[in-house]
Formats: structure tokens, C-alpha cells, sequence
């Protein structure tokens, strides 16, 4: 009994170093271990061509993750003594909300064994394979004899791609998709017109990609390339059209479609615009008709998204005719007219088969039950687009540009607990959608505000709340998140050629570590921080330092946790020796940091900050070393310093302090 009780416990020990994300919903450990060996066999039981491809990769990146040279890649037709197989009944060409994603995974010492009842499901579970891979065994690289079974808590689980603010090129959105599928994440939502630039071709109203943005937008068989690329990772594309607001840059070619006649330029400014497609004119939806049909057929995916946030009425006040047109069809509020435009809209996509769905804005009773809505203003929308008997998507709290903690994305859960929603309204919530707008990104910079906050997301719309631990999610977070690199992904690389080109490629290696404790401010408060004339734009580089950091500092937030409980003043700290180190850490880099300051404007604004930081750590560092070390007048000094560091009006903070203001208590 003592010697069963024994091995369980090594086996959990060993559990735990394991990388499962999202959380699977059931696990049981098994006997035995699986060798991955050069002689290991692959299988297929299923007639899906993608499903086959798809173990292809697999091979691949399972000789990547566990260093084998297998002798034969090719897929097996008969049983092997040493093998892997996947095995999948049905086959889906085009995923769905009611597609069936569940799968189940047995490993024992000979066989490997997933099976699903559709090839999206053994996508899932191929997903959790690679992840279970282990190299610290003296036998070669292994997985452990485990049954997981497993199925996603909400169907919808979405990450939304601004590409218009900044243009994000067709290789990104496709790595990103390869990110997306590692996590179990099934919809990418492209926004693809703004008031900044229409993003798709049409090959019906040239002008509209011709004038309507920078040079930079999708042919049409960019998407479709996209498109299929995602499907063969068990991931639907939802293209967004944003109506009737948001469409300056239709307007440089399509003037005739505007509510006040002027002239129009692209937009590269960042907020909310005045111009609106003219609703009281027909010319409108004929033109609308057109372009929704001729898009349509790029998408093959139910949903199509009409935006519909932000329109703010005022080129419709501005209007007489539209006035008229709102006495006539007794519309008394411009509220009333954009539902009166969404009903219109949504016939045209009824007639190509689509379901709408738009931003939480579009929600009106009249509109048919078919369509979903997309929260963004508030968790209250959700619920009424739910109450109502509308399809209902989360995305407030879920807004990736607001470069919020991990842990606010995580604790943002559709349906915690204590949701007031009746069973019936619950089943309505389909999931949520991480959003990426784009006014503060670009290509260069994008993937590391997507990643690793989006993991966050991913886990809490795929696990059984039950499964969703807080600390243990941390734990998996940097191997997950590093692991998304053989994808190409440059969420964790970009720091370091972002500084060396802000630094003009000075020695930057040992400010690392101050470097790594700052985060950029959060909100949107890096818009109000910029001096004089600077702002942000479509054009404006993103050469500041808070373009090169991490969202999220994993080192401030370690020691953040240290000093909870960790430290009693005027007495000891529990943590003694590591707060010591990383308060030592910060001294000396952040003295390294003003030596590279001479190297840019940007760091230049950032040198007050270093020298308070390397003055305030050295206190803290002597105070937590021996409490009775400092004299009055030096605890006065660190408090000042806090004041000092917390008035400064910079991008960035120095994450820590919250920690070390914990040292140093005002009495
Ligand atoms: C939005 O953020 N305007 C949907």
C-alpha cells in the first residue's frame, strides 16, 4: 500500500511539470510509459484528407519536440507493436459552433491511441499529445501512460485581428493560426475595414482596396489561402465589414456612399469619426447587396460580421435627408435607424445564407434570433443579448490592446459562478473572442501582445472552470508560451531586436533585468502620456521602449508575490535571500540602463526613473538585509523615492514597486 502510495505521489510530481493548456477536462494516470523511439510507428484511422495532413505535421513537430530522427514518417496502414494512433469517425470540411471537438487520449507503454468522433476533435487531442512530451529520462523522450478525456466548455472561442489601423501581413495571421490551434482555439475573427483602410479586395468596387488604404490589404486569394490554412487547423474565419461607422476609407473612392457630401482622405487618426454610410438612400444597399454577396463567397463560415459599433449619429444629424427619412419611417432616434439599417443588412446576408453578428450595439429586440451579438461595452450586454434569446460573445475584459495582467484575462469568466443567466439563457453564451486592435501594434510588435495573454483566454474558454487553477496556470505559462516559437512566432524574440534597434545596437544585456520589470502603461494611458505635439497614428513609429516590453512582468509579479505575507516591519522577510537577489538585480542594471540612455530619446526619457529605481533598491536592499540598518532620514529618502518614481508621466512603470513599497510602509 505505502509503495502504491509512493509511486502515485512520483507520479503526480511528475504530472505537475507537465504543460497541458488549457487544462484537459478529465486526467487519470495510467501504467507504464510511452517511448518515443526512431521505430515509432504512425497510423491513421480515417478517410479525412486533413486529418491526415494534419498527423503529417504532427510527425514533424513530434521529431522537433522530442529530438527523434523517426525512420518512417509516412502514415502506416497496418497495426505496428510500437505506434501512435489517431482515429477519427466523422469528417468536417468547415468547423461550426456545434461541432463536435471532444476527444479522448489513452497512452500505454506500446500504443498512443486518440480518438474523436470528428477530425477536429483528434486536432485537439493531437494538441495535447505534443504537449505531454517529455525528454528527462535517461530511456530517451517518453509520455506517460495517461487517459485524458476531454471537451471544450464553449464552442465559440475567438481571437478578433485588427488589420487595418496597422497592417498585419498574410505570414502572421497564419503562424498565428498554427498559435491559435496549439491552445484549442477555433475562430479567428479578421476586422478587415476601419475608417484607417479597407483591407480586402473586391473585385466588385475596385476603389474600395485601390484608394481605400496604404498600399496594403488581401487579394482575394490571400483569403482564401488564409481561409483553407485555418480549416486544415480546425479554426473558421469570420470576416468583419464594419457598417455603417467606421468607414472612412470607402468613402476616398465611394464618396456617393456618404451621409455629408466632402471630401474624404484614409483616416489616420485614432478614435471615434463622424463619417456613416447614407442609410435613407437605396444606392446604399444596392451597393451593399453587391459587396456583402461578393464577400460572403470568400467566407465560407456561418457567421458574418457587420460591426456596427461607434456610429455616432452626427453625419446623420447633419443630414436632411436622413432626417426626412426618419419622420417618414417614424424612426425616432438614430438607434432606431441603425436598427432599421441592420434589419436591411441582415436580408442580404439571409440570402447568402449567413448568420449576422455584430458589436453590442446592433442589439434590438426586432432583429431575429439568428443572429449573435459580441460584447464589448459591458458583461451586461452579453447577459441581455442571452436574456433576449440572442447568441451571445465576450469580448469586454478580454481586449488585448488594454495590455492588461494574465491574470485579469483569466479571472474574466462568461459564466462564473454566480451568473444570475437561467440554464436555457447559459446555453446562449457561446463563448468569447480576445481582441487585438491594432492603433498601438504593428507587424513588428503584434504577437506579443497577442501572446501569452491570449493563453489566458484560451484556458478559460476551453476548461471546466473546476480545472482552472490560477497558480498552476501561471506555472505552465512560460513553457507554453515558448513552445508557440516553432511556429515562428516573435512574441518573446521582438524584445530583443525592438531594443536593439531603439539602442542602436549599444550593449543592452545588463539593464535586462530592469528592462524586464517595467510593463507598458495599461488602458489606453500611453495616449495621454505623449509630449507636445506627438501622438499616435497609423504612421508613428513604434521605436519607444514601451513598445519593446513584455505586457506583463513575470519577474516583478515573482517578487510581487514574495512580499505578500513575505516581509514583517520592522521585523523579518520570510523570503530574505530572494527578495535580497532581485532587489540586487535591479540596482545594478538599472545603473547599467542610464549608461545606454545616451543612445535614444525614447530611454533618455526613462533615465529619471533608472536613477530612482537604483537609488530605491539599494535601501530596500539594505533594509531587508538588516531592518535596524537604515536611519530615519534614509526611510524618509525611500519614501520619497516611491513618490517620486509613481509622479513620473511615462509610458512605462517599474512593476515592482508595488512590492517594495511594502518595505517601506508610510505609518
Ligand atoms: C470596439 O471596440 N469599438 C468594438
Amino acid at each position: 500500500m505505502r509503495f502504491i502510495l509512493i509511486v502515485l505521489l512520483l507520479l503526480g510530481i511528475q504530472l505537475k511539470s507537465q504543460q497541458l493548456l488549457p487544462q484537459p477536462n478529465s486526467i487519470s494516470l495510467a501504467e507504464g510509459q510511452f517511448l518515443i523511439t526512431p521505430s515509432t510507428k504512425f497510423r491513421v484511422k480515417s478517410n479525412s484528407k486533413q486529418l491526415n495532413e494534419y498527423v503529417s505535421r504532427m510527425v514533424k513537430r513530434m521529431e522537433f519536440k522530442s529530438e527523434t530522427f523517426f525512420k518512417s514518417k509516412s502514415l502506416q496502414d497496418t497495426i505496428s507493436s510500437h505506434e501512435i494512433l489517431i482515429e477519427a469517425s466523422e469528417n468536417i470540411d468547415t468547423i461550426t459552433t456545434a461541432t463536435d471537438e471532444s476527444y479522448e487520449l489513452k497512452v500505454s507503454k506500446n500504443q498512443i491511441h486518440i480518438s474523436a468522433n470528428t477530425n477536429i476533435g483528434a486536432y485537439r487531442g493531437i494538441e495535447t499529445l505534443l504537449q505531454l512530451i517529455q525528454r528527462d529520462n535517461r530511456e530517451g523522450p517518453y509520455i506517460k501512460g495517461i487517459i485524458i478525456k476531454d471537451n471544450p466548455r464553449f464552442p465559440w472561442r475567438g481571437l478578433l485581428i485588427d488589420v487595418c489601423r496597422h497592417w498585419i501581413p498574410k505570414h502572421i495571421i497564419k503562424r498565428n493560426i498554427d498559435a491559435m490551434a496549439a491552445v484549442k482555439m477555433n475562430t479567428l475573427h479578421l476586422h478587415l475595414s476601419e475608417d484607417q483602410g479597407f483591407r480586402i479586395e473586391s473585385k466588385k468596387f475596385p476603389k474600395l482596396h485601390q484608394l481605400g488604404n496604404n498600399g496594403d490589404y488581401f487579394t482575394q486569394d490571400d483569403i482564401k489561402e488564409i481561409v483553407s490554412y485555418a480549416h486544415a487547423r480546425g479554426v473558421r474565419v469570420i470576416p468583419e465589414i464594419d457598417i455603417p461607422g467606421h468607414i472612412t476609407s470607402w468613402l476616398v473612392g465611394y464618396p456617393e456612399l456618404a451621409s455629408v457630401d466632402q471630401d474624404y482622405q484614409i483616416e489616420n487618426g485614432f478614435g471615434v469619426f463622424n463619417p456613416s454610410l447614407n442609410p435613407a438612400d437605396e444606392n446604399t444597399y444596392d451597393f451593399l447587396d453587391t459587396l456583402l454577396t461578393e464577400l460572403s463567397g470568400l467566407f465560407p463560415d456561418q457567421y458574418f460580421h457587420i460591426g456596427g459599433d461607434e456610429n455616432n449619429g452626427k453625419h446623420w444629424d447633419a443630414n436632411k435627408k436622413i432626417q426626412k427619412f426618419k419622420i417618414k419611417n417614424e424612426l425616432s432616434t438614430n438607434e432606431e435607424l441603425q436598427a432599421y439599417f441592420n434589419l436591411r443588412v441582415h436580408k442580404i446576408l439571409q440570402r447568402n445564407g449567413k448568420k449576422m453578428i455584430g458589436w453590442d450595439e446592433i442589439l434590438d429586440p426586432k432583429l431575429p434570433k439568428s443572429i449573435a451579438i459580441q460584447s464589448w461595452r459591458g458583461k451586461e450586454s452579453m447577459k441581455a443579448a442571452a436574456q433576449q434569446g440572442f447568441g451571445s460573445i465576450l469580448s469586454y475584459g478580454f481586449y488585448l490592446d488594454k495590455v492588461n495582467s494574465l491574470q485579469d484575462y483569466y479571472s474574466n469568466d462568461p459564466l462564473p459562478a454566480t451568473t444570475t443567466l437561467n440554464k436555457n439563457e447559459q446555453s446562449l453564451i457561446l463563448g468569447g473572442e480576445a481582441t487585438m486592435w491594432s492603433e498601438l501594434v504593428d507587424h513588428t510588435n503584434i504577437e506579443s501582445r497577442i501572446w501569452p495573454a491570449t493563453l489566458a483566454i484560451a484556458e478559460r474558454l476551453w476548461s471546466n472552470p473546476n480545472n482552472c487553477n490560477l497558480k498552476k496556470f501561471y506555472g505552465k505559462v512560460p513553457a507554453v508560451s515558448s513552445s508557440l516559437q516553432e511556429f515562428g512566432l516573435e512574441h518573446l524574440s521582438f524584445q530583443d531586436s525592438k531594443l536593439g534597434l531603439i539602442t542602436n545596437n549599444a550593449e543592452f544585456s545588463f539593464s535586462l533585468p530592469f528592462i524586464k520589470a517595467l510593463e507598458p502603461l495599461d488602458g489606453y494611458k500611453r495616449h495621454q502620456v505623449l509630449k507636445g505635439t506627438n501622438k499616435y497614428t497609423t504612421t508613428a513609429p513604434f521605436n519607444r521602449l514601451a513598445d519593446a516590453l513584455y505586457t506583463e512582468s513575470f519577474s516583478a509579479r515573482n517578487f510581487n508575490k514574495l512580499m505578500i505575507g513575505g516581509c514583517t516591519f520592522q521585523g523579518r522577510c520570510k523570503y530574505k535571500e530572494d527578495i535580497k537577489h532581485w532587489l540586487a538585480l535591479w540596482m545594478k542594471s538599472s545603473e547599467s540602463f542610464q549608461k545606454i540612455t545616451y543612445s535614444s530619446k525614447s530611454l533618455k526619457e526613462i533615465e529619471q526613473l533608472a536613477y530612482n529605481v537604483q537609488e530605491l533598491c539599494e535601501l530596500a536592499w539594505r533594509k531587508v538585509n538588516s531592518p535596524s540598518e537604515l536611519n530615519e532620514n534614509e526611510n524618509d529618502r525611500a519614501i520619497k523615492l516611491i513618490e517620486a518614481i509613481e509622479s513620473l508621466k511615462l509610458e512605462v512603470h517599474f512593476a515592482p514597486l508595488k512590492g517594495i513599497k511594502k518595505i517601506f510602509p508610510k505609518d
